[in-house]
């Protein structure tokens, strides 16, 4: 079955084995690795990508379902060879320890900032209830994404 869609900016058309998932067409075809399959079942968030600007989990949706839609990976963030806002602000808040979650959580934060560009630290923390860090205690996830909240100029959400 043949699919078009915009990756990151650049239309692909692509054959693909009717029941693929996208984590698998990205990952395993199109070699981004960025977003990762941790549960594989929607619990864990870090399969997150946007499609159509919105976060969506890559391990529950089929290729099918990209068709005609514009589908943003981690890999496509940056501009002009600088990182997005939302990368920038959890390098310098040390909100990166193993990364596993990295990619998922700024996709979901780059979403919640494109809805709400002032969110408060409660929304931030309801925001990324859907996506798991084992490692940070998500202390320092919030502060980045609040202080990439403050950083952000319009029109840098996505
Ligand atoms: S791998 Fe998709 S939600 Fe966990
Ligand atoms: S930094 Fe390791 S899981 Fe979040």
């Amino acid at each position: 079955m043949k699919i078009s869609f915009i990756l990151n900016g650049k239309k692909k058309t692509i054959d693909v084995e009717s029941g693929m998932r996208v984590i698998d067409l990205l990952r395993e075809h199109l070699h981004l690795i960025g977003a990762k399959e941790g549960c594989g079942s929607g619990e864990c968030g870090a399969c997150t990508i946007l499609v159509d600007g919105e976060s969506r989990l890559s391990c529950l949706m089929l290729a099918a379902q990209i068709e005609g839609k514009r589908i943003t990976t981690i890999e496509g963030l940056s501009k002009d060879r600088r990182l997005h806002p939302v990368q920038e602000a959890f390098v310098e808040n040390g909100a990166v320890q193993c990364g596993f979650c990295t990619p998922g959580m700024v996709m979901t934060a780059v979403d919640l900032l494109s809805r709400n560009r002032h969110p408060s630290r409660d929304e931030i923390r309801e925001g990324i209830s859907g996506n798991l860090c084992r490692c940070t205690g998500y202390q320092k996830i919030v502060d980045a994404i609040e202080a990439a909240a403050k950083d952000m100029k319009e029109g840098d959400a996505e």
